[in-house]
């Protein structure tokens, strides 16, 4: 099973950045927009594991993120990685919370690498992947708009990290939490 932990968000803010998505959508770029539902901040990808990996998966992540406490998220701003002239991924950005973020990404590799999982590469970097690039690059008109973003959306209480499971459908990926962390002390 491919699996991956994230942060989720309330349905409202999912709403608000779907109401972004759905303005950016008009410039009619060739883009797998995610779908709204599916928002969400990923911590680690973990890729396909083993089903008999799963409960002590569970049990390290219980263990690792147990009193690391709720925290307060601000989603602002947008860009693309690796950048904008060759964008391949366009997200939103955190501000307020990042560095909590990236103690919870800690956490979650502390709970991984010592069962096999690959540790990251890259620095964890705290974004909400909007959209997946399909033809580079991006028309002018939405260069303007990921430019001149105010997107923002303050105070979220971040009070769960959840591990998923994605499936790759026809329909796009299908993302079911198979278990819930509370961040609560
Ligand atoms: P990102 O969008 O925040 O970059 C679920 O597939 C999540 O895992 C994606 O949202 C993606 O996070 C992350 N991910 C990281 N590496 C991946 C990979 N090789 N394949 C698919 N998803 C990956």
């Amino acid at each position: 099973m491919r699996l991956f932990v994230a942060v989720p968000f309330p349905a409202e803010v999912k709403n608000e950045l779907g109401k972004l998505m759905e303005d950016w959508r008009r410039e009619r770029d060739k883009i797998g927009w995610v779908k709204k539902e599916n928002l969400h901040l990923t911590l680690k990808f973990l890729g396909e594991t083993p089903l008999d990996k799963l409960e002590g998966l569970k049990k390290n992540l219980a263990a690792s993120l147990k009193g690391s406490g709720a925290l307060t998220v601000s989603l602002s701003g947008a860009g693309a990685f690796p950048n904008l002239n060759r964008a391949r991924v366009i997200w939103i950005g955190a501000s307020e919370g990042k560095e909590k973020l990236s103690e919870l990404a800690q956490r979650v590799e502390e709970a991984t690498v010592p069962l096999g999982f690959s540790a990251d590469e890259r620095a964890f970097s705290a974004h909400l992947t909007v959209g997946r690039v399909k033809d580079s690059p991006l028309s002018e008109g939405l260069l303007a708009k990921i430019r001149s973003c105010t997107f923002e959306v303050q105070g979220i209480i971040v009070s769960e990290v959840v591990l998923y499971q994605s499936e790759l459908a026809p329909g796009g990926s299908v993302y079911t939490p198979l278990e819930r962390f509370e961040l609560a002390k």
